[in-house]
Order: C-alpha cells, then sequence, then structure tokens
C-alpha cells in the first residue's frame, strides 16, 4: 500500500463535517479524495469547502473507487454494522463511529465477519481513549501510580437544548444508555483492565423533556455495574445539564484516585466579578474532545500504514454494547441483569 492513505468518507452531518476537515487538512498521510452523503448540498460542500475530487450519493459506489484503501463512516448508527461489513468485502479498511451497533446480534455478526477479513481491518472510534488526558490516567495506572484500581465513577451529561430538538432522534438512539454511557463503560472497562461484567442495576427518570416518556426513554440516568474481578463502576447520564456539556471521570486504587475534566470549563479563563469567582462550560463534547476526534483519525492511519495494532478492537464496542442493553432492560424492568 502506498504510504498515504486514500479515504472515502460517508457521512457529512454534524460530525461527518469535522472528520471531513480533519482528514482534509491535517492528519499526516491521509488524503480524503472522496465523499459520500445522499445529499447533493453535503457533497457540494465537501467539493467546496475541502476541494475533494470525488463525491458520491451512493455509498456502494464510492466502495467500488478502486483508487480508495479506506473509508470513515459517521452515518447514522443504524447503518453503521451492514457499511463496516460492505467496506471489508470490497477491500477497505474502514473506521467508524461508536457505536457499532444497537442490537447485540448484530454486532456479534460484524465482528466474526471482520474475523473472515484479516487483511483489511476496522475499528470502532470511541474518542475518549485519544484524548490526552484520559490516555494519562491510562498510562498512570499502567505505571502502578494509584495502586490496584477497583472503582470507576464516570459520566457524560450533556447541556439542556430547550428547543428539545434531539427528541426526534432519542428514538432511533437507542435510548440514553445506549446513546451516552456506551462512552463510559468503554472507559471504564478500558481503564479497570477489561475485566467482564458480572451485572448491572439501573434506574432513569424523565426530568425536563416529557416526551421521552412515549417512547420509553428517560434524560438522566444512573447505574451500577459489578465486574467478575471485583471491581466495579458507576455511570451517570444526563442530557438536562444547565451549565455546560459535563463529562468526567474518577479512577479509585489501592494507593490512589485520579480525576478527568472534573471542571468542566471551556478554557483557562476565570473571571471574578461582583457576583464571584467562576469560568465559562464546555458547550458540548465537541469543544471537549475536538483535539482527541483528531487523534483518534492519526492513529487509525498510523496504524494502518505501519501494520500496527489499533488500541480498540471490535470486541470492544460489542462489549460496550451488550453492558448499555443490560443497563437499558435492568431501568425498564426494576431489576438487576447478570451478564
Ligand atoms: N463520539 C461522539 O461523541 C459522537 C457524538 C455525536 C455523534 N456520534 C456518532 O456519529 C454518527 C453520526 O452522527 P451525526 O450527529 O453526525 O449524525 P447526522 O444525522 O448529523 O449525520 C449523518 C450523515 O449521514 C448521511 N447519510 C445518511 N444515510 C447515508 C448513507 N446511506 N450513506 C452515506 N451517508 C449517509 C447524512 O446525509 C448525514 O450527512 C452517529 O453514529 C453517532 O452515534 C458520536
Amino acid at each position: 500500500m502506498s504510504k498515504i492513505l486514500r479515504i472515502g468518507l460517508a457521512g457529512l452531518g454534524r460530525l461527518g463535517r469535522r472528520y471531513a476537515e480533519n482528514l482534509a487538512r491535517s492528519v499526516p498521510r491521509a488524503r480524503l479524495d472522496a465523499v459520500c452523503s445522499p445529499i447533493e448540498e453535503e457533497q457540494q460542500w465537501a467539493r467546496d469547502a475541502l476541494a475533494v475530487s470525488r463525491s458520491y450519493a451512493d455509498y456502494t459506489a464510492m466502495l467500488a473507487d478502486a483508487e480508495l484503501d479506506a473509508v470513515f463512516l459517521v452515518t447514522p448508527t443504524s447503518l453503521h454494522a451492514e457499511q463496516i461489513e460492505q467496506a471489508l468485502d470490497a477491500g477497505k479498511h474502514v473506521f467508524c463511529e461508536k457505536p457499532l451497533s444497537l442490537d447485540l446480534p448484530t454486532c456479534r455478526r460484524v465482528v466474526e465477519h471482520a474475523r473472515q477479513h484479516p487483511v483489511h481491518r476496522a475499528m470502532v472510534g470511541f474518542v475518549r481513549h485519544f484524548d490526552a488526558s484520559y490516555r494519562e490516567a491510562k498510562a498512570h495506572i499502567e505505571a502502578g501510580g494509584i495502586g490496584k484500581p477497583f472503582m470507576v465513577y464516570s459520566q457524560t451529561a450533556d447541556l439542556l437544548d430547550p428547543s428539545g430538538a434531539f427528541v426526534k432522534f432519542a428514538p432511533s438512539s437507542g435510548g440514553l444508555f445506549l446513546d451516552c454511557s456506551v462512552h463510559d463503560i468503554d472507559l471504564a472497562r478500558w481503564l479497570l483492565g477489561r475485566p467482564a461484567a458480572k451485572r448491572v442495576y439501573a434506574i432513569g427518570t424523565v426530568a425536563m423533556y416529557p416526551p421521552l416518556e412515549a417512547i420509553g426513554d428517560i434524560d438522566n440516568g444512573a447505574a451500577v455495574c459489578e465486574f467478575v474481578d471485583g471491581s466495579m463502576a458507576m455511570f451517570y447520564a444526563s442530557r438536562t445539564q444547565a451549565h455546560g456539556h459535563d463529562t468526567h471521570t474518577d479512577i479509585i486504587g489501592t494507593a490512589g484516585k485520579l480525576s478527568v475534566g472534573r471542571n468542566p470549563r471551556l478554557d483557562r479563563l476565570e473571571i471574578a466579578d461582583a457576583y464571584g469567582v467562576r469560568s465559562l462550560s464546555t458547550p458540548s463534547f465537541f469543544e471537549r474532545f475536538s483535539e482527541a476526534f483528531h487523534a483518534h483519525c492519526v492513529h487509525f492511519v498510523d496504524a494502518v500504514l505501519d501494520g500496527t495494532p489499533f488500541d480498540l478492537t471490535l470486541e470492544d464496542a460489542a462489549e460496550a454494547t451488550r453492558i448499555a442493553i443490560a443497563l437499558r432492560e435492568s431501568r425498564q424492568t426494576g431489576q438487576p441483569v447478570a451478564l
């Protein structure tokens, strides 16, 4: 393979455009040669803003482009599994945004499909693995800095959107735990050394978006997870924070504790005035993780070109879905769920 990875990107929505900008402008050894979207204006944007030479309305047509080595998928979640399989069948490496699928048998099918394609490789990107602070935490744990880690608290909490726009997408998101806590589940497994999950219990409420009740979803949820080695995790997810996007994680070990992102401040500015001392908050996941979104593209491109392992496996992505589904089931039934 050439020492430039020739990439086609599918999906140019809210997040896909950010990927397109990163791949076109600033990921070393990557070249964004093609895009795919069923929406002509989105293709036009890529041609105009990024000078992408080829654009496709149809994903299979892009996969037939012999001048592409890899595809990036930033498409709706319901398409991920099949599009990963199609990319592998077409002889492309594939990077896919999280989650792999909302359905466990489908996750397992993709894992098996990928096993049949040892040459071309697939990765599901969980962006927090590539955030500098989370990586530093992981390295500190591996160096024995907090002794044996046995407890993770992790939350994903979004800024309240008074328009409630997200409610429209909620039915296809898999619900709060599959959409948001899947990140925290993946983090907890990673930071605790990938123990097997044993049992979960989850609760939730509709604090501010009543239309969620009709579709059986919640806007705030909490859960506990026990692992077979005795380690534990607690998760909190929310769509209703008044102050901003507030994602943070604590890892507690026998000889210390690490906290990542405890103060969700936007920057290093501190304002002191007649109202007190304060900072502005991070408005969304993108400001918080914009560097990490870039870093995981770099990781994928380097791993494919240099033949080095991905930090994350498809099995990790399937396991995150499995645990998130168990949280949803526990919340809906009111019972603990054994895994
Ligand atoms: N890691 C994170 O923190 C994070 C945050 C937001 C979204 N996501 C994930 O990113 C994915 C995309 O989310 P989004 O918010 O950008 O969605 P979006 O709806 O804004 O964009 C989806 C895009 O896919 C395109 N599309 C639809 N069908 C297609 C097809 N058949 N072939 C090619 N393109 C097609 C649409 O035209 C659109 O451009 C989702 O899976 C979501 O879970 C991850």
